[in-house]
């Protein structure tokens, strides 16, 4: 139950109390006269499947979701990197994909591993809202209205990916298992893996199929989802992890929720007052607007790089200085359209649960939600102050490099030089002027002027987004999966 709830029956209770209503009610009008104008709230019908996914789908999506049988490898699932006890993310700036041991923060590299992610995981709240009509920091799944392929989306697979996707949130559940650093693993280690790296994307969605066709307890939950169907396809799993995905991190009952079904209780003064900067002076409003805090847009707003980057750009100063042949730079959603105005743009993020979803920016750049804020307020001045010598990573210990001699591949562990030469590309593109002065260059957002009171009011609004059932929701993680591999993260302990 949320907060705000429990204030009202005690509203009701006594004189003081209601007193207390009737100032508020009145401060409410007076706030209507100065015209806050705020989103709707949000309904079943604003979510896939109105709210309410089959059952059967939801159980066999809940199963795959923490189940590492959808990794090559066997040794990571898709709750590792967006754990309900984690704010659906995992607590990192830049995660250590498949190949590394253990949860959030503690997380480590045990073996086979290339290198860090290189975008901050997403948190999933409301990710089924309907409203989403792209999918990832740079929008490359995407609804195709003109129908280019048999999908129906626009994404990386292009022709190859196979139609029967109820949802863009199902399109989107084809990609993680085929990122050799997030789930495939490397090639030569697995069959899944080996098919990525030889542009075979079909093969590794099937042999994962197969996987599941072969495992009793799947074969029952696949029959119960899909009855009218024979065999067992990856296209039946992606849209059974989106039902589960978009009915588990709904997450609609913060205390601006309450407000905006007219509970002006709701929301303290401090969070009213930066309700009203969020939606007029202090210009948020502009991108992170609708019930979610966002237009599902993508705006340049100068966040700083850290990390190794997507391999875009074409400078090749960190090839040159390192020796390891690699693009720095992360163009975000230009890659996509390769239109000048999208240089260095992200997807605006909803803010739903932003103070449980750190650290924060399309890399993790700030593990500080008030810094991030700042940020916004003159975000080139920022960009040019930010040291990313002081931004946490993971500790990386074993990396691995992948090298063809007699033209067979192999892998072997850095050795000391090397891995110092490696370890620059975190810091490469924050470190190299002409680098950050493209990413400075390409900003769109205006600086705009608040005191110190309206920052610590803005906070106390994104503050009052916050659902308090989404702190821990480790309850939808089950104690067994079907692969008979632990489940990731590790489930709680039964109660007793
Ligand atoms: C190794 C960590 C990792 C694993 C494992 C992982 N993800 Fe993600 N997820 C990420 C990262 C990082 C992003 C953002 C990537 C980007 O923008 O390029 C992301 C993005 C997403 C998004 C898009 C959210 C949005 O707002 O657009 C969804 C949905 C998602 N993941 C679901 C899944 C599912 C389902 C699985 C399992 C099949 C999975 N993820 C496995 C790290 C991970
Ligand atoms: C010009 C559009 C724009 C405006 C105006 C704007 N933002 Fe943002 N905001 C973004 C984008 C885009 C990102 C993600 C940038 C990235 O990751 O590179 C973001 C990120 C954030 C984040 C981090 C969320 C996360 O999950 O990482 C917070 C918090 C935030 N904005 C709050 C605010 C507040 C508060 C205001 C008003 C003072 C504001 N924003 C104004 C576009 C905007």
């Amino acid at each position: 139950m949320s907060i705000f709830k429990s204030y009202k029956p005690s509203i009701c209770a006594g004189t003081a109390l209601s007193l207390t209503l009737l100032s508020v009610a009145a401060q409410v009008r007076a706030d209507s006269s100065a015209s806050l104008s705020v989103p709707e709230g949000l309904h079943d019908s604003d979510y896939l499947y109105d709210g309410k996914p089959p059952q059967a789908l939801f159980e066999l999506g809940r199963n795959l979701f923490f189940d590492p049988i959808l990794s090559g490898n066997r040794n990571i699932s898709c709750g590792t990197c967006h754990d309900p006890a984690r704010g659906t993310s995992d607590g990192v700036a830049l995660s250590i994909g498949e190949g590394g041991i253990g949860f959030g923060p503690s997380r480590r590299t045990a073996d086979g591993v290339i290198d860090r992610i290189p975008r901050n995981a997403q948190a999933l709240w409301n990710i089924g809202a309907r409203e989403y009509r792209s999918m990832f920091h740079d929008g490359r799944v995407e609804a195709d209205p003109l129908s280019t392929f048999q999908s129906g989306y626009w994404t990386p697979a292009r022709e190859h990916l196979p139609p029967g996707l109820d949802t863009i949130l199902a399109a989107q559940a084809m990609f993680p298992v085929l990122s050799d650093l997030e789930m495939a693993g490397q090639k030569g280690e697995n069959p899944v893996a080996t098919a990525v790296t030889e542009d075979r994307v079909s093969d590794a969605w099937d042999h994962l199929a197969k996987r599941l066709g072969e495992t009793p307890g799947y074969q029952e939950m696949f029959a119960a989802a899909f009855p009218d169907t024979d065999g067992i396809t990856l296209v039946q799993a992606a849209n059974a992890l989106a039902a589960f995905q978009s009915q588990a991190f709904r997450s609609d009952d913060s205390p601006f929720d309450g407000f905006l079904s007219g509970e002006p209780m709701a929301l303290s003064d401090a969070a009213r007052a930066g309700a009203y900067l969020f939606y007029g002076k202090a210009g948020c409003v502009t991108c992170h607007s609708g019930a979610l805090q966002t237009d599902h847009e993508f705006h340049a707003i100068a966040v700083p790089q850290i990390g190794p980057g997507k391999g875009h750009g074409s400078d090749t100063s960190y090839w040159r200085a390192s020796g390891f042949g690699r693009h720095t730079e992360d163009e975000g959603r230009y890659r996509v359209t390769f239109e000048a105005d999208d240089l260095f743009a992200f997807r605006t993020p909803s803010l739903r649960n932003v103070t449980l979803t750190g650290p924060w920016g399309h890399d993790g750049a700030f593990d500080d939600l008030e810094a991030m804020v700042r940020h916004h307020l003159d975000s080139v001045a920022s960009l040019e102050a930010f040291d990313a010598s002081a931004v946490p990573l993971p500790p990386l210990g074993s990396i691995i490099e992948q090298t063809a001699e007699n033209s067979e591949l192999i892998f072997r562990p850095l050795n000391g030089e090397r891995r110092a030469a490696f370890d620059l590309r975190d810091r490469w593109v924050q470190s190299a002027t002409a680098l950050r002065s493209r990413i400075a260059l390409a900003n769109s957002l205006a600086p705009v002027a608040l005191e110190d009171d309206e920052i610590a009011e803005l906070m106390a609004f994104l503050d009052a987004l916050t659902d308090p059932s989404a702190r821990d929701r480790s309850d939808l993680v089950p104690q067994h999966v079907p692969s008979g591999l632990a489940p990731q993260p590790d489930p709680r302990r039964p109660r007793k």
